[in-house]
């Protein structure tokens, strides 16, 4: 060994044996150089107080049993009072909400931020998940679908709607690849913005060392949808927002091709009640669905993540029966840019989430571990913690089927799968053509392309009342 190289080891040694991680280094003689300097760069990056601090929870974790014990309900606009026009506590009627909202889009000041971070693994899918073709009748990607909708808006208000797509080291080649394979599905190169979030290491359960993926590589996963916010300043995305004067930021999780991208009452009802974080929750069906629950504590609006909520607490219901955390969120928010940069300015305060997952990984003798039970801890910090910090957040109610058919599971799953998914899809569509008067056969599938037509408004625009369609077709310009 070189002298530097017994001092680059004495250096990295210093850094690890006072927390106990000196294990890292058990390859080091075996690696090249180029494998040196990249673990070195590696475990010079980590934060080992912080880590620290998570494993042995000097972080607090709050107590989400306790804290949904003495939870209420979310006041929010609900979808009896939007049909109604009744207007709701806010009293804003939904009419005056969609007026605003085009206000809004036609002033260009509303972009679009898509998270697509994951991989779709758990649906037997070894690529990013924004790639997966669930057009039931097209094919199309997840993130064709998205993208199309941010080019209907556009050309619907005729303005520019940038689109910041959040990748993660997973994903983050693939899908530029895949975009650039696609000429970017048509947005042209300044309305999109794609961007890596961070990652974070995991550690053993039981002795809170840092695990490694191989000889010189740490495992990293990515740092959870609440790493957005740091993602956005250090790729320069929010510098980009800043300077096209986007003000309205509506945000998505790409595992859902149903999400009324930059509707126009979401965006309304956010700029009227001059909310900071406006949400689109739907009732759940059933106390136990895998649904974030909102929730005030002590005056501060909250997601309570269907893991974390109790099973007794998720069961109770009011005087009328229904279920007193009713209020599911589909992870469809609409951010001020303000709120994202004083979050920044704050440091990104949000809080790491930690959960027991089985993490694949080498030995101290080099050897493959696969766990079959959860061995190591992982953190990540998620976006809706950015709730309690907002003012004046608020919680707006749609129909499930206008809105929400996530792409979680593989097939055989009682729900969320891309049959389900499909199928969601092909209701939406047959719904928007029979409310504008056509005529579909009985096991017709017709498929609506979004540069057809982005909602049922715009169906109506294109389809004759009384045209017939006897096939099943994809419907696109
Ligand atoms: C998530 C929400 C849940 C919500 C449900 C609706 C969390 C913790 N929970 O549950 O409240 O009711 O969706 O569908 O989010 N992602 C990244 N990077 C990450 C992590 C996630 O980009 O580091 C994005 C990906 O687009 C991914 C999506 O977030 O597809 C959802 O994440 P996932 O971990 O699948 O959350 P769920 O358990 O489905």
């Amino acid at each position: 060994m070189t002298p530097t190289n017994t001092s680059k080891k004495q250096k990295l040694m210093a850094l690890l044996e006072p927390t106990g991680q000196g294990h890292l280094l058990a390859f080091w003689e075996e690696l090249d150089s180029v494998g040196q300097s990249s673990l070195a760069a590696q475990i010079e990056a980590l934060d080992f107080a912080l880590i620290d601090a998570l494993y042995h929870g000097e972080i607090d974790q709050p107590d989400w049993a306790e804290l949904s014990r003495r939870a209420t309900a979310p006041t929010a606009v609900r979808l009896a009072e939007r049909v109604s026009g009744a207007g709701g506590d806010l009293d804003i009627s939904d009419e005056a909400a969609a007026t605003r909202g085009v206000e809004a889009l036609r002033a260009g000041k509303v972009g679009v931020i898509l998270t697509a971070g994951g991989q779709g693994s758990r649906l037997g899918f070894e690529k990013p998940k924004s790639v997966y073709p669930i057009g039931p009748l097209s094919s199309a990607s997840l993130l064709q679908i998205h993208i199309e909708k941010v080019r209907a808006t556009a050309v619907r208000y005729d303005v520019s709607v940038p689109l910041y797509l959040m990748t993660s080291p997973a994903t983050h080649d693939d899908t530029l690849r895949f975009l650039a394979e696609n000429e970017n599905f048509g947005l042209v190169a300044d309305d999109l913005v794609v961007f890596c979030q961070g990652t974070m290491p995991a550690v053993d359960i039981n002795t809170g060392k840092l695990l490694l993926s191989g000889k010189d590589t740490l495992f990293r996963s990515p740092d959870g949808h609440g790493g957005t916010i740091a993602a956005l300043a250090a790729s320069g995305a929010i510098d980009h927002m800043r300077a096209r004067g986007i003000e309205q930021l509506f945000y998505l999780q790409v595992d859902n091709p149903l999400v009324p991208i930059c509707d126009p009452a979401l965006i309304g009802y956010h700029v009227l009640a001059e909310s900071e974080l406006t949400s689109l929750t739907v009732a759940k069906h059933k106390p136990q669905d895998k649904l974030g629950n909102f929730a005030m504590i002590d005056g501060r609006l909250h997601v309570i993540e269907y893991s974390d909520l109790p099973d007794d607490v998720a069961e109770l219901r009011d005087e009328q029966g229904e279920l007193k955390f009713w209020a599911g969120s589909i992870a469809v928010h609409i951010f001020e840019r303000s709120l994202l940069e004083r979050a920044l300015e704050l440091k990104d305060t949000l809080p790491f989430h930690i959960a027991k997952k089985k993490v694949p990984h080498i030995d101290t003798t080099g050897q493959q571990v696969t766990p079959s039970e959860p061995n190591a801890l992982k953190f990540e910090k998620f976006i809706f913690d950015l709730l309690p910090a907002a003012k004046r957040p608020i919680v707006v109610e749609y129909a499930e089927a206008d809105c929400f058919a996530p792409l979680k599971n593989a097939p055989g799953a009682e729900k969320d799968t891309a049959e389900y998914v499909q199928r969601m899809m092909l209701a939406q569509h047959r719904s928007w053509l029979e409310s504008a008067g056509a005529d579909l056969a009985a096991g017709v599938d017709i498929e609506i392309s979004p540069l057809f037509a982005l909602d049922a408004t715009a169906v109506a625009q294109r389809i004759q009342p009384g045209q017939k369609f006897s096939d099943s077709t994809h419907l696109r310009p």
